[in-house]
């Protein structure tokens, strides 16, 4: 079994507290609760974030023709996890997903239940090791064929601009043309004190350290790739179902691209 700490807060476990989930222990809750006050609108952020997950990992399957995933900060499964989504599309579909935290690992046999004509794997790896990622991605996709990346709420763990454009790029640079990333990131410039103040009261004691973006910045992490329609936007806004869903008041941005 995976050696974790369960008297700090990680991340996966606070953000499975927020989607109601079991996989949490009594110093996950006790921030989950203290950010859901400075932001109570957080709740609409998580789950609109994992909506525009579904619906980007849909969009891609069954409109975009993409039959492979690497799903990178893939949390704790719960509902609508990338492989039964794009597998209820196209049941061929191979999926990696990569977490570097142990209690990821843990729950990762829920990940790889694939349906017998696609494939599932799970890496215990670093975003900030791309070339890792890659190596061990490659023994279940082909990158000489199209691959979606996906950088689902993960991209705000890395602070430094720069640092988080370059891995980006060096993911893509490795997937063949035709290939997309999926980007949502929690916002700087949405309910702007209160996120600021959620965000300054995770930071104080979790062990991972956020920075939030506002559209423009997140907007740079696609440079290079053509954005599809409607670009980067309110993730809640990206291809809604409905108009209910639309109007979520969530602080996260979303956009997909297309590498030419
Ligand atoms: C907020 S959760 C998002 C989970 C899922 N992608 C979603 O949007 O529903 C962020 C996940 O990213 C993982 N993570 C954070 N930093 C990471 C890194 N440097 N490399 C790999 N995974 C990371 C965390 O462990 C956590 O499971």
């Amino acid at each position: 079994m995976p050696d974790f700490d369960t008297s700090v807060p990680h991340i996966a476990r606070v953000y499975d507290y927020w989607l109601s989930g079991k996989d949490n222990f009594a110093a996950d809750r006790d921030l989950g609760e203290r950010t859901l006050a400075a932001y109570p609108n957080l709740v609409f952020s998580v789950r609109a974030n994992r909506a525009f997950l579904a619906r980007t990992v849909r969009f891609l399957a069954a409109e975009a023709g993409i039959r492979q995933f690497l799903d990178i900060g893939t949390g704790i499964p719960t509902a609508s996890n990338t492989h039964q989504v794009a597998q209820r599309a196209a049941p061929q579909c191979r999926i990696v997903y990569v977490d570097n935290d142990p209690i990821v690992l843990l729950h990762a046999r829920a990940l790889l239940k694939s349906k017998p004509e696609g494939a599932c794997a799970y890496l215990d790896a670093d975003l900030r090791d791309p070339d890792a990622i890659l190596a061990g991605a490659a023994d279940t996709l082909d990158f000489s064929k199209p691959v979606a990346v996906m950088l689902i709420a993960v991209m705000h763990f890395l602070g430094d601009d720069a640092e988080a454009s370059k891995i980006v790029n060096r993911l893509m640079e490795a997937c063949a043309p035709g290939s997309f990333v999926a980007i949502s990131h929690a916002a700087s410039d949405i309910d702007a004190e209160q996120m600021a103040e959620m965000i300054r009261c995770l930071n104080q004691s979790g062990a991972e350290h956020m920075t939030i973006r506002d559209r423009a910045g997140v907007t740079r992490l696609f440079d290079a790739l053509e954005l599809v329609e409607p670009g980067v936007i309110r993730a809640a806004e990206w291809r809604p179902d409905s108009g209910l869903e639309a109007a979520s008041p969530a602080a996260c941005w979303g956009g997909v691209a297309r590498k030419p």
